[in-house]
């Protein structure tokens, strides 16, 4: 695990939105893991801004996003597909064709998430996943105590998901109480994995993250387990470990060899 700590998170978001248009200038046809939220948000407008200058071209990518509310359907403005379409497809040359976020209002929310697994395995698998994290250490709805070897699959959201995210609707009664996610093993089968963590709401799931222990109480722990996962920070998220100067003495100013 590489844990590069920015001073600020406008530092952290430019430092991860520039690994990510690396990879797609490197292999313009890559398979794109993404994810939303706030944090995200100003990821996608750093790139985008990278398409607007002409530096890169999502045209040939193909990309697969980590989850959705059951019971929405693509059109409803608090979708993941309505997201997705307004900070990043729609704004870029992203084929539509291209892009793949499972359906939370398919008949059968269950069989639409054997699809997706199997849909990613079909595309050849996620060369890099993009991933936020939530203050309760979930990864895409992947709750404490989801099984480190999950595949996507329904899962119920928790009282603090329900909460957090409550910001985005009217009402908290109208926040959706399932979800279809990617599942941990899911996550775990991308080759790279990129996440970004900002603010000190975000602290203690960092501390966690990263400095274990290793548990299921902590869904993104699992990460520990990947050879090839960047966790981009602000000094904020960063607050909490207690290992931070020699994070810090290996990616001085959160620098990353290529
Ligand atoms: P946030 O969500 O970026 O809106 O905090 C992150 C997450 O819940 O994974």
């Amino acid at each position: 695990m590489k844990v590069l700590i920015h001073d600020s998170a406008e530092a952290a978001v430019a430092a991860i939105a520039n690994r990510i248009v690396e990879k797609v200038i490197a292999k313009p046809a890559c398979v794109l893991g993404l994810a939303t939220g706030g944090t995200v948000e100003p990821v996608y407008d750093a790139m985008v801004q990278k398409y607007d200058q002409q530096k890169v071209s999502y045209s040939r990518i193909r990309t697969f996003n980590l989850d959705e509310y059951v019971g929405l359907s693509p059109d409803h403005p608090m979708s993941y597909h309505h997201f997705m379409e307004k900070h990043l497809f729609g704004r870029t040359d992203i084929s539509a064709s291209n892009t793949s976020i499972p359906f939370g209002n398919a008949a059968n929310p269950a069989e639409e998430a054997k699809r997706y697994e199997a849909e990613i395995k079909r595309c050849g698998g996620i060369d890099c996943q993009l991933l936020g994290v939530g203050e309760n250490g979930h990864i895409g709805f992947n709750e404490p105590t989801s099984s480190l070897s999950s595949t996507v699959r329904i899962k119920t959201l928790a009282p603090e998901t329900v909460r957090a995210n409550s910001r985005y609707f009217q009402r908290i009664e109208d926040v959706p109480r399932l979800s279809i996610t990617m599942g941990i093993g899911t996550i775990l089968c991308a080759r790279e994995i990129v996440l970004i963590a900002t603010g000190d709401n975000k602290s203690k799931a960092v501390l966690e993250m990263i400095e274990g222990p290793l548990s299921a109480r902590c869904p993104a722990s699992a990460l520990q387990l990947h050879p090839h996962a960047e966790i981009y920070l602000d000094a904020a998220a960063a607050s909490q470990l207690t290992l931070r100067d020699y994070y810090e003495a290996v990616h001085p100013n959160g620098k990353v060899e290529s």
